[in-house]
This record gives C-alpha cells, structure tokens and sequence, in this order.
C-alpha cells in the first residue's frame, strides 16, 4: 500500500458483495464494510475471508466520519443513493453508485450541484455497458462503419416468481419498484455505443384485464414498462424493462450505413448491411469479439458478462487521473431519470416529458423542488401519493398472507426490510470454526 492505494468502502452487503473484490491491477484496498443489519456483517467478513483490520460499521454517518477511506461504493436501497452519494461527496469522499442514480429529479439536481462544488469523482456503476458484445458494438459505431443511429432498442427483462428471499417485506424496494425504474441497463449500453443522451421520454405498460397468470406474487408491479426516447442526435430509442417473460437483454441499433445487434444469449456480434451499401464489408456477419488482451483474464472472471470488472477498472481509473468518468454525474442522472419521467408519462396517458439538462444550472433550477416519488417509505400512507401500478394488478389478498408467513419463516421484520436475525447461516460459519 503506498500514498496512491484508493482506499473504500462498500455500503450494502448484497449488491454489495461484489465490489469487495478491489481490481488487482488498480491499487486498491476494501478498508470498510457497512451495513444496517449487523448479521450481515459478520456473514460477509467471515464467509468471503475478508481482510482481518476490516472496519464494519452499522451507520453509515459514523463510518463517512471515522474510517480511513477516499471513496464510498453505494449498493444500498435501489432509491436511496442520491442522499448517500451527496453526504459521501460532502465528507470528501469519492463515489461509485450502484444504479439508479436518483429518486427525484430535486436529487439529480442537488447530486449534479454536489459534484460540482466538491470537484470529487462520482461514476454510476451501470455494468451493462460493458460486455464484450457491446464494447465491440461501440468499437465499431465509433468506426463509422455503421453510419449514425436512428433506432435502437434495449432490453432488462428480469421475471421473478414469488421472490420472497430478495423481496424480504412489502415495502422493500423490489416490491413497490414501478416497472419503468429500473431502466438503466436497457438505455446505458446504447447512449454509451453511441454517444448520446436522452432527451425527451414517454411511457407505457400493458393493461391486460387478466393477471391470473400473476399467481401469488405480491410485488406492486405492473408485468413491464416500455420508454420511448428521442436521443440527443435525434435518433429514436425504445427500452423494455421489468419483469417481462424471457430474461434478455438485448441491445440493437439501426443506422444510416448498418445494423448491429448483441445477440440474445450467446454474446456475439450480427451486423447487417444492405448490398448497395455494404462497401468493402460482408453484407452479414456473425462474430465473437474478444476483450483487450491485457484484460481479459480478469473480464473474464467478473460477473455480469465482465461488466463488474470495468466498472471498478473505469472508477479506479478516474480516481488515479482525476479525471471524471464516462459515466459521470451527468450521464448517471439521464440514465436514471428517464424511468422517472416515463412512469409519469404512464400515469398521464403517455404525455412525453422533457429530460432535464443536468449540466445546465438555468435547466435545473425548473427541477430543483421536484420531489415526485412514488416510493413509500415504511409506514407511510399510499393516500395522496403516485400508484406504484397502472394496469388492473392486485395481488390477492391470499397472496399477501402466504408472503408474511415466508417472511416472518426466514426471519424478516413483519412488513419491513430487515431480517432480524441470520441464525442459521450464523451457526454454519459457527459450526465450521469461522466465527
Ligand atoms: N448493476 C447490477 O448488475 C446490479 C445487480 C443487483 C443489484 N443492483 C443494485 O444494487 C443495489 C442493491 O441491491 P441489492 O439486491 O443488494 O439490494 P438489497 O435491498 O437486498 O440490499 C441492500 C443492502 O443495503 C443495506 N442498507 C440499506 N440501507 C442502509 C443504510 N442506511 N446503511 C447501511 N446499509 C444499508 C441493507 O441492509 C441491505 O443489506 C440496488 O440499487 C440494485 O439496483 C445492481
């Protein structure tokens, strides 16, 4: 360790989990963990054999205040990283959030304010970018093989059923997430491929009268959102998010010299050209890429198609030449709020909505009080505040008391998000001398 080792902590235990491996080859150092649920804690030190002079914390403030760090990685709730991001900044911490960036468009504001005045790094941790398939998509959009965007499409489809251990209570955030949030790995890959930012967005999910099929799910969320975009060059974008059948993230572009698609599945790369412009190139081919050399060991490796391995590459990286990251504040806000400003649209019968220029303090200052969320926080009333559904979904009655007995079963908080106690892992790590 020398005066340039990044020393961090991780907030957030599941997420988490994997950003306490540091990249090997950027001078890193896991210096804390913290985490509300102390079992955790314990779990996470001893299971994952992480360094004996690691600092574990239960508070977050007490951590900012007394461990010896230069950066914060953000992996708590899914809505509440753009407060957690703002006081790290403040205390002259680096960040690296965990996605999304923001909960209101009043965050995106006062975070974007906050990086500015502190001059600290913040990236988004936003890993779908980052798979071989798409970074040779950006290779070769930058080559100007395929001419300029006109439409692309992206896809995070993530269908669960009965998600009970993730969904630990009803108001956790993977319960009451409306279906367009959670967009950020369908839109980051082609704004990075191509260089473009949204700039106005609408919204819709399907409204089909039957949810039999639902069964006992009890999470408030309608099957899927689909966005529209009109992107920054004037092309067009269309994200499918939620819980759609058929996990899939897939990633395809139209352009004025070609196409290009990640395949479904398999991670290669299909490129399309039409014969009377094709030029020197196959009008169709099918290939896999492969990392850059030096890499691809540890690419390799990650999880997420390699994507957690750059995403801590590129946030080291931007630490060591103090240079702001790619994904950066302001690309980290258009990414987030898109699933924002849809869900209005939805809930007002597809209305298209500006996305705020972010890097503009004259835009921001209309954005400034915008506090619409229609996430609850525990206890609180859903009187007077956004639905979290727009179709016809209820989950049934039945459903909601099978999912308290699960919950209460592995030991969760009766309606709230905590587990109370991790007994029976607690007792393995006991039983096998690692506690
Ligand atoms: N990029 C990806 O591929 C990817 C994958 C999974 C999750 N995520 C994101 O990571 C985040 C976390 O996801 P998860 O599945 O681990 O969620 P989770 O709700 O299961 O875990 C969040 C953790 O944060 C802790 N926490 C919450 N508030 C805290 C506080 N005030 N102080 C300290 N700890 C606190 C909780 O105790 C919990 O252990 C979410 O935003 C999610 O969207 C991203």
């Amino acid at each position: 360790m020398d005066n340039n080792t990044i020393k961090y902590a991780v907030v957030g235990t599941g997420r988490g989990g994997t950003f306490m491996n540091p990249a090997p080859h950027m001078n890193m150092k896991l210096q804390a963990v913290c985490d509300l649920n102390p079992d955790k804690l314990i779990i996470m030190k001893y299971s994952r054999n992480l360094p004996e002079d690691l600092e574990v914390y239960t508070d977050y403030d007490e951590m900012l205040e007394k461990a010896d760090i230069d950066a914060v990685v953000l992996a708590n709730y899914f809505h509440e990283h753009a407060p957690f991001a703002i006081k790290a900044l403040k205390a002259g911490k680096h960040v690296l959030s965990e996605c999304a960036a923001i909960n209101t468009l009043a965050e995106g504001v006062e975070l974007c304010r906050t990086v500015e005045e502190t001059g600290k790094i913040y990236m988004i941790a936003e890993n779908y970018p980052f798979n071989k398939a798409r970074m040779e998509m950006k290779r070769l959009y930058q080559s100007g093989e395929l001419g300029e965007l006109l439409y692309g499409e992206g896809e995070y489809c993530h269908p669960m059923n009965e998600p009970f251990n993730i969904c630990p209570g009803e108001y956790h955030w993977r319960n009451q997430i409306p279906s367009t949030y959670y967009c950020t790995h369908a839109v980051a890959p082609i704004m990075y491929i191509t260089d473009t930012v949204p700039t106005k967005v609408n919204g819709f999910v399907p409204k089909i009268k039957d949810q039999s099929y639902r069964g006992n799910e009890v999470r408030l969320q309608d099957p899927g959102g689909i966005i529209m975009c009109q992107m920054s060059n004037g092309a067009v974008v269309r994200t499918l998010q939620g819980a759609f059948r058929a996990q899939s993230g897939i990633t395809r572009l139209h352009c004025t010299h070609g196409a290009a698609e990640q395949n479904r599945e398999d991670g290669r790369v299909l490129v399309w050209h039409q014969s009377f412009n094709a030029g020197d190139q196959p009008k169709y081919r099918v290939y896999e890429p492969e990392w850059p050399k030096e890499f691809a060991s540890l690419a390799n490796a990650a999880g997420h198609g390699g994507g957690d391995f750059w995403v801590m590459h590129y946030f080291a990286e931007a630490i060591h030449k103090n240079e702001q990251p790619y994904l950066d504040v302001y690309k980290a806000c258009a990414m987030s709020c898109i699933g924002i400003l849809a869900w209005k649209s939805v809930l007002n019968g597809g209305a298209c909505y500006d996305v705020p220029k972010f890097y503009d303090e004259e835009d921001r200052k209309k954005y400034e009080n915008d506090n619409w969320t229609p996430f609850l926080k525990e206890g609180e009333s859903p009187e007077g505040k956004p639905p979290r559904t727009a179709s016809s979904w209820k989950p049934k009655p039945e459903a909601y008391a099978i999912a308290r007995e699960k919950w209460e079963a592995n030991g969760y908080l009766g309606l709230g998000w905590e587990k109370k106690g991790l007994d029976a892992e607690l007792e393995r790590l006991r039983s096998i001398g690692k506690i």
